[in-house]
C-alpha cells in the first residue's frame, strides 16, 4: 500500500506520508522537510508540480480531459443546471433545492444596489482606462463600503458576504464597460434572471425598452458556467494566499481579478480574437501564424492554445466550440473569425510541434467568437471571465479560510551575493 516516500539526502534516509486524493492522485506531504532535513527546500518554479493545498471544489484530470464540481461532471452542469445553481454547488457544496435557489437568487438581488458613491470612483477613472484595471479597483473599493470583516465560521455572514458581492460585482464588471463608452450606468433590473440582468446591464439604454434575446441569454449562461472554477489555476491560487494573511473576501477577489487580467491567463480570450483578427486582416494565412508560434526567436504564441494542466484536450473547449456553432446557426451568423479559429485549431492539431507538447485549445480559444457573437466589447472579455469565475474565488477563500491554513509563505534558494563590506563612494 503506497503510504510513504523516502527521500536520501547526502547519505541518509528521510520518510515522509503519502496523501492520496478521491481520484487516486499521490502527494507527498513535505511539510516537515525543511525540519527533519535541517533546512532542506524544494524548489518548483511557477508550481508545475507542487500542490497548495487540498480541495473539495473541484476535480479536474488532464491527461483524461475531466473537469467536475463537487463530483458532477461539467458537461451535466452546462446541459442541466444554471449559472446560480452551479455556483450554489461550487460555493456551499451541494446542489440546491427549488427553495434554496429562489432564496439565493433573491438574496443577490437584495444586494445588486451599488452605493452610489462608488459612481465617483468610476468617473475618476480615464476612458482610456482597461475595465479589468477598473474592475480591480472598484472590487477593492466594495472594502470601504463594506469594512466589516467576514466571520467565516458565521454561516449566515459567510452566506450574506457571499450574495452580496455576486449582486455587486456584475454592475460594477459592467460599469467599465458604460464609462469608457460614455454610456449611463446601469442599475441592475431585479425583475430579471440573473444572466439577463447582465445583458441589460451592459446593453440597456434609456431611450429604448431592451429587447432580451434568450438565445443569446443560453449561451452566456453556459459559456459563465465553464468558467466557474478550475481549481488552483493562478487567480484562484492568488486569491487563497492573499486571503491567507486574513486579507477580506472582496480585497481577495480583487488581487484575483488583476492576476486573471494577464494575457497567458484570463487575458488570454482577449489575446485570441485580437490574434484571430490579425490572421484575417493578414489575409487569413494560418499556416504563417503557426510558424510564428513555433520559432522559438518569435515570442509569438498561438493565444488559447496549452495549458498547464490539460495535456489533451480542455474539455471547456470542446463544449464552446460545439456551443458557438449552435449559437451561429440560431442567430443565423457567420463571422469569418470562427472559419479562421477552426481552421487554424484543424492546422496546428496536426502539426508535431503542438502534438509533442500537447497543446489543445483551451477555454479561451473559442469564448472569444461567442462574447463577439454577443455584441460583448473585445476589451470586456477578460471581465466576463471575471464574472463567471467569481464564485469558485469564492469558494477557494472561504475552504482555505474554513480549513484555518497558516499564511502563504513559500521559500526561496538564495543565489546572490555572499557577504561583502560596505563601499563608500570613492570605492564604487
Ligand atoms: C487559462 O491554469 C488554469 O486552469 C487556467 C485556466 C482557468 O480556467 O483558470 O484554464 C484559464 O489561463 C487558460 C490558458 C490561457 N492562456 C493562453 O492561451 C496563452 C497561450 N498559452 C501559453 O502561454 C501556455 O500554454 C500556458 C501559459 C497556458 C501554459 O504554459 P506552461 O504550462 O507554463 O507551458 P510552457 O510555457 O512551459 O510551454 C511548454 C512548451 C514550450 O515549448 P518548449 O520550451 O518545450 O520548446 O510549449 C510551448 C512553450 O514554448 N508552448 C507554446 C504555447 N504554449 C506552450 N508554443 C506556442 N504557442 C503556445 N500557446
Amino acid at each position: 500500500m503506497l503510504d510513504k516516500a523516502i527521500l536520501e539526502v547526502d547519505g541518509k534516509k528521510y520518510e515522509f506520508p503519502v496523501l492520496i486524493g478521491t481520484e487516486n492522485e499521490v502527494a507527498i506531504d513535505i511539510s516537515k522537510l525543511r525540519g527533519v532535513t535541517n533546512g532542506v527546500i524544494t524548489i518548483d518554479t511557477g508550481f508545475k508540480n507542487t500542490g497548495s493545498c487540498s480541495s473539495k471544489i473541484t476535480f479536474l484530470d488532464g491527461e483524461k480531459g475531466i473537469l467536475r464540481h463537487r463530483g458532477y461532471a461539467i458537461e451535466d452542469l452546462t446541459k442541466k443546471a444554471n449559472f446560480l445553481e452551479v455556483a450554489f454547488l461550487v460555493i456551499f457544496g451541494e446542489l440546491p433545492t427549488k427553495f434554496e435557489l429562489k432564496k439565493f437568487e433573491d438574496d443577490i438581488k437584495s444586494y445588486s444596489l451599488v452605493n452610489e458613491e462608488m459612481k465617483g470612483i468610476v468617473e475618476g477613472f480615464p476612458k482610456s482606462a482597461h475595465p479589468m484595471g477598473m474592475l480591480s479597483s472598484l472590487t477593492s473599493a466594495l472594502t470601504a463600503f463594506n469594512p466589516r470583516r467576514v466571520d467565516v465560521n458565521c454561516k449566515d455572514d459567510m452566506y450574506n458576504a457571499v450574495v452580496k458581492i455576486l449582486g455587486k460585482f456584475p454592475v460594477l464588471a459592467t460599469w467599465a464597460h458604460r464609462r469608457n463608452n460614455g454610456l449611463p450606468l446601469n442599475y441592475s433590473d431585479n425583475s430579471l434572471g440573473y444572466i439577463e440582468n447582465i445583458m441589460q446591464l451592459m446593453f440597456k439604454i434609456p431611450t429604448e425598452d431592451y429587447k432580451m434575446n434568450p438565445i443569446a441569454v443560453k449561451a452566456l449562461d453556459e459559456l459563465l458556467i465553464l468558467h466557474e472554477d478550475h481549481e488552483q489555476n493562478c487567480s484562484t491560487s492568488t486569491v487563497r494566499i492573499v486571503g491567507s494573511s486574513g486579507a477580506g473576501l472582496f480585497a481577495s477577489i480583487s488581487a484575483g481579478v488583476s492576476a486573471l487580467w494577464g494575457p497567458l491567463h484570463g487575458g488570454a480570450n482577449q489575446a485570441v480574437l485580437e490574434m484571430l483578427e490579425k490572421i484575417q486582416n493578414d489575409g487569413g494565412d494560418v499556416d504563417k501564424f503557426i510558424a510564428k508560434a513555433k520559432d522559438k526567436n518569435d515570442p509569438f504564441r498561438l493565444m488559447g492554445f496549452g495549458h498547464r494542466v490539460y495535456k489533451n484536450f480542455d474539455p471547456r473547449a470542446r463544449i464552446i466550440k460545439k456551443a458557438a456553432d449552435e449559437l451561429f446557426a440560431d442567430l443565423n451568423l457567420n463571422d469569418p473569425v470562427l472559419s479562421i479559429a477552426k481552421h487554424l485549431e484543424e492546422v496546428a492539431l496536426k502539426d508535431e510541434y503542438f502534438a509533442e507538447r500537447k497543446l489543445y485549445p483551451n477555454v479561451d480559444f473559442y469564448s472569444g467568437i461567442i462574447y463577439r457573437a454577443l455584441g460583448i466589447p473585445v476589451e470586456m472579455f477578460t471581465v466576463m471571465f471575471a464574472i463567471g469565475r467569481l464564485p469558485g474565488w469564492i469558494a477557494q477563500w472561504k475552504e482555505m479560510r474554513k480549513n484555518g491554513e497558516p499564511i502563504g509563505r513559500p521559500r526561496q534558494l538564495y543565489t546572490g551575493e555572499a557577504l561583502r563590506p560596505f563601499k563608500s563612494f570613492e570605492e564604487r
